[in-house]
């Protein structure tokens, strides 16, 4: 008998778009505080990375929320830019008004469907959230042809009932609808059910959405089997930070897309090379830093630690490496500048890195870079992104000159500390129970401005007892919450720099309202 070659058919590849919600939902992490140009900074890095949909914020939580999704409106092309909305005018307005520059303008709006929701959040009856959730959709139709609704809780609601408002809010205008596991709870099977039900209640035309947290670390596969019941948009985050335990992680749903295309037979339209890059970015700028283990961008995702995985990796990559580094932009290791490095090898370098920084800041940054090289030596591609991140994108109304620590074993630490402000110079001294206590404290006393310490963090950005020290500061001022990154070779004067990072944002009234954060969704 003659063996039959197998006629394996090619999976018909389907897109999945890809909507970014790390500057809303990512934004809601407790502790992050991002301020409007670094926000601006991550919209920018998003539309690299080729995001589909960048949802910039929840425009009706303050005027600086609105602002800040406005100008990612005005100024980042490419993606489709979303403003999130409640179900109500007024949201719905702020939101309209916040993304009515935008090339692409999308609202976003939603009412939760669950029967704990509706009746002990909302006191509503199914059936005014059904009438509320049509007079929402038709209204941001008014103002906008791209129209998102959510039912928030939809994993806890019922599926009949979800059908319902969802077809009811098609039928309004709704062109997309998002299906949130807002707390975590679904599992892959259910997920895949529920999408493969709606599926076949909802018209062709309509793009299914998944929203998936973390709560119980199935977020990703969540999402991925929304995909296999027919979702074609799904929301996640850069490195899944979010409300709570985070979102699903853009860079994992990504790469398991892309690396078992022959599986799932679905592709986005990212940018592997630009994941890496967005990481570190979200990190630095959040204050959020990524667990040394986490797929795809975590420290150790391509570090073999066992001699015979080293050895196999030796002998051929493939053995122990299901992708390779440099597919999503990781050659951190790569020595890339010493201190003879002139200016145009300096510029070149950040352009190679990816990074598009205007004339005017490269003069301020190549100072910094050269000091830097003559007391570290070599800089390496980490080192030189964690000083275009940290760089100065608000008024430096303080700016520090110098600083002495005197510390000892026998002794409380005693922070001089000297900084140049608009009306000349200023010096204070302090002590503290640590060398870092005492310089923040001799900071607020020339300033005469004291935030509170909430969370600090210090990390080394590359290898070595060479690498730099970044710091990063959670704080908070009254009601407002705000956050601040300092690099130095030392650690002390890393927290100096970041401590008056905090200082001078609160000089120019910038930071996270607490009180309007709270009434987020
Ligand atoms: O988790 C959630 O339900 C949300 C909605 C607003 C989409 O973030
Ligand atoms: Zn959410």
């Amino acid at each position: 008998m003659t063996q039959q070659t197998p006629i394996i058919q090619p999976p018909t590849i389907q897109p999945i778009r890809i909507f970014d919600t790390t500057l809303r939902d990512g934004e809601q992490s407790p502790g992050v505080a991002l301020n409007h140009t670094q926000k601006l900074e991550i919209a920018h890095q998003l539309a690299r990375l080729g995001v589909d949909v960048i949802e910039a914020g929840f425009p009706i939580a303050s005027p600086g929320d609105l602002e800040g999704v406005s100008r990612i409106a005005r100024e980042v092309r490419g993606p489709i830019i979303a403003g999130l909305a409640r179900a109500n005018r007024a949201d719905i307005e702020a939101a309209a008004k916040a993304v009515e520059l935008a090339e692409r303008p999308r609202i976003h709006t939603f009412i939760a469907t669950s029967p704990i929701h509706m009746a002990k959040k909302l006191n509503m009856e199914p059936g005014a959230v059904v009438e509320r959730a049509i007079e929402a959709v038709r209204l941001a139709r008014t103002f906008v042809d791209d129209v998102e609704f959510s039912a928030e809780d939809a994993t806890r609601s019922e599926w009949p009932f979800l059908a319902h408002i969802f077809k009811a809010t098609v039928e309004a205008g709704a062109t997309t609808i998002n299906v949130p596991d807002t707390v975590g709870y679904t599992t892959p099977e259910e997920m895949r059910a529920l999408f493969a039900f709606l599926k076949g209640e909802l018209p062709d035309h309509v793009i299914l959405s998944a929203h998936c947290h973390d709560d119980l670390g199935m977020a990703v596969a969540n999402s991925i089997a929304a995909a296999q019941g027919g979702a074609r948009q799904i929301e996640c985050t850069i490195n899944g930070i979010g409300e709570r335990a985070g979102n699903a992680a853009l860079e994992e749903i990504v790469m398991a897309f892309h690396t078992r295309k022959d599986h799932y037979g679905f592709e986005t339209a990212i940018r592997t090379r630009e994941i890496y890059r967005a990481s570190r970015m979200v990190s630095r700028l959040s204050g959020m830093p990524v667990q040394p283990n986490k797929g795809v961008v975590g420290d150790n995702a391509f570090a073999h630690e066992s001699g015979i995985h080293q050895d196999g990796v030796i002998k051929a990559r493939e053995t122990y490496e299901i992708m390779n580094a440099e597919l999503v932009g990781r050659e951190a290791a790569v020595l890339v500048m010493g201190k003879h490095s002139g200016r145009a090898a300096f510029r070149k370098a950040l352009t190679d890195l990816g990074y598009d920084v205007a004339e005017d800041r490269i003069k301020e940054m190549f100072a910094r870079f050269k000091d830097l090289a003559d007391r570290k030596g070599q800089i390496y591609a980490d080192d030189l992104r964690a000083l275009v991140d940290s760089r100065t994108d608000i008024p430096q109304t303080f700016v520090l000159e110098k600083f002495q620590i005197t510390s000892g074993t026998d002794m409380q630490p005693l922070a001089y500390v000297r900084v140049t402000t608009p009306d000349g110079p200023r010096e204070a001294t302090s002590s503290g129970d640590g060398a870092v206590e005492a310089i923040f404290h001799a900071l607020n006393k020339v300033t005469g401005i004291a935030p509170e310490l909430e969370v600090y963090r210090v990390q080394a950005v590359t290898k070595g007892t060479e690498a730099l020290g970044e710091v990063s500061v959670n704080t908070r001022y009254g009601e407002i919450s705000i956050h601040g990154t300092g690099v130095a070779p030392d650690v002390v004067e890393a927290s100096a720099r970041a401590w008056l990072r905090v200082i001078n944002q609160i000089v120019a009234g910038m930071g996270k309202s607490r009180q309007i954060s709270q009434t987020t969704v």
